[in-house]
């Protein structure tokens, strides 16, 4: 019998929380008590980041002060923008992304206040500044003036405005919208938990949301779908995906966009994006990303089904997005737009009931040994 040890906290329970119910053997995503579903179908950004925050969707005053809050909100400080345009032209859009949000706790005027009231206001204030931060950044590096948002509009209009330079269609904004709730949250997904432990130190914020920005960049985690669009745009060619896929299983490579820790079906996020990438598809006659997509999953998914690996979120979005014409270098930055919703909302959680997480390790280093004079050393 093997004496390895678990690793990865997996199965470990490190916090109650009444914010997202994921059932990873049904393929099942809930937040406060909706399923995904429903909310993909029926609601909006920011009614899923009020029933995110507060435990209940809103009533249609309670929408209305939001989406007043949120619009006073989208704004950033002009030496914030300065310290964009300092950068280099080539830095990673989620480095740039920590650094400003970082830079706004600073800036913020109640960025040390841990009241309940200081931090919901908090929330508030990110979730309308990182879109500000993403879209100026994406136009400084390209060498171009940021563009205002339009505060009468949502945050998904403004996203897309922002980085095109032109209004968006309808359909887009509908799709883009649902894609930011499909991210909103996911119980205590790495960064998410990297938010909380942050914040368990009584640490602020900005503080724990810089932290998670951090955790999400990496590529087995929120940056898996810009290594998708990667691998999309390597195939280049329908009738290549079925050569490439030979190529990579046999150099056994993991195929970024599947698997998951928790999920043991398909990511019911990725059935929902699965059906919106191919609708893109059609209305903007370009069907061929989410053709390969598809291809790349009837190929994939049988040899790796008895481990219960499926496509996750990050599978069919990579496609859907770049169909709506947002660069690649802005997927991982629009998860964290979208994720900082949950992220705040776990921090308030957090906050309300907090104890330090300080976990053990299993020490296998060496022991009793004596120090040696430096000159006795071999
Ligand atoms: N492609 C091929 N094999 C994969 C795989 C993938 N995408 N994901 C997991 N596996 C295999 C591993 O090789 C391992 O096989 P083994 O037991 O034969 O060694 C087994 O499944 C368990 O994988 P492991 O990486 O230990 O699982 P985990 O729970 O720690 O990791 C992920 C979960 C998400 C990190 C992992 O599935 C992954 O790296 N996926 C690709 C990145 C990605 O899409 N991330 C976004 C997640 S939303």
């Amino acid at each position: 019998m093997s004496d390895k040890k678990p690793s990865g906290l997996e199965d470990v329970v490190v916090a109650q929380s009444s914010i997202c119910f994921i059932d990873g053997e049904r393929g099942q995503l809930v937040y406060r008590g909706y399923d995904i579903d429903d909310l993909a179908e029926n609601s909006s950004f920011e009614e899923v980041a009020y029933l995110l925050w507060n435990g209940d969707l809103p009533s249609s005053a309670q929408l209305d002060q939001l989406r007043q809050d949120l619009r006073h909100a989208m704004t950033l400080p002009d030496r914030v923008y300065d310290i964009l345009r300092d950068l280099p032209f080539d830095a990673s859009p989620m480095r740039v992304l920590q650094l400003a949000t970082a830079a706004l706790g600073t800036f913020d005027p109640l960025g040390d206040d841990m009241s309940d009231a200081g931090n919901r206001g908090k929330a508030i204030r990110l979730t309308a500044q990182l879109p500000l931060i993403a879209t100026a950044w994406h136009r400084i590096s390209q060498e171009q003036e940021p563009l205002a948002p339009d505060p009468d509009k949502s945050l998904a209009h403004n996203f897309l405005a922002m980085i095109c330079g032109q209004e968006p269609d309808p359909y887009a904004v509908k799709t883009f919208d649902t894609a930011l709730i499909l991210h909103a949250d996911h119980e205590l997904n790495a960064s998410t938990f990297s938010a909380r432990v942050t914040a368990a130190t009584l640490s602020d914020m900005h503080s724990a949301v810089t932290a998670a920005i951090g955790t999400l960049k990496g590529p087995l985690h929120g940056g898996a779908n810009e290594a998708v669009m990667k691998m999309l745009l390597e195939i280049d060619e329908a009738e290549s995906v079925d050569a490439y896929m030979s190529t990579h299983l046999a150099a056994k490579k993991k195929v970024m966009g599947f698997g998951h820790r928790v999920y043991k079906a398909k990511d019911p996020r990725a059935v929902i994006l699965e059906k919106m990438s191919e609708e893109l598809g059609r209305r903007r006659n370009d069907s061929k990303w989410f053709e390969m997509s598809r291809r790349v999953e009837e190929i994939f998914q049988p040899t790796v089904a008895s481990k219960g690996i499926f496509p996750n979120v990050d599978f069919y979005s990579a496609s859907a997005y770049h169909v709506m014409g947002i660069p690649r270098s802005l997927f991982t930055p629009i998860f964290a737009c979208s994720r900082v919703v949950g992220w705040t909302a776990h921090l308030l959680e957090q906050y309300a009931n907090n104890r330090l997480f300080r976990p053990d390790s299993d020490y296998i280093g060496k022991t009793g040994l004596k120090y040696q004079p430096i000159e006795n050393r071999g």
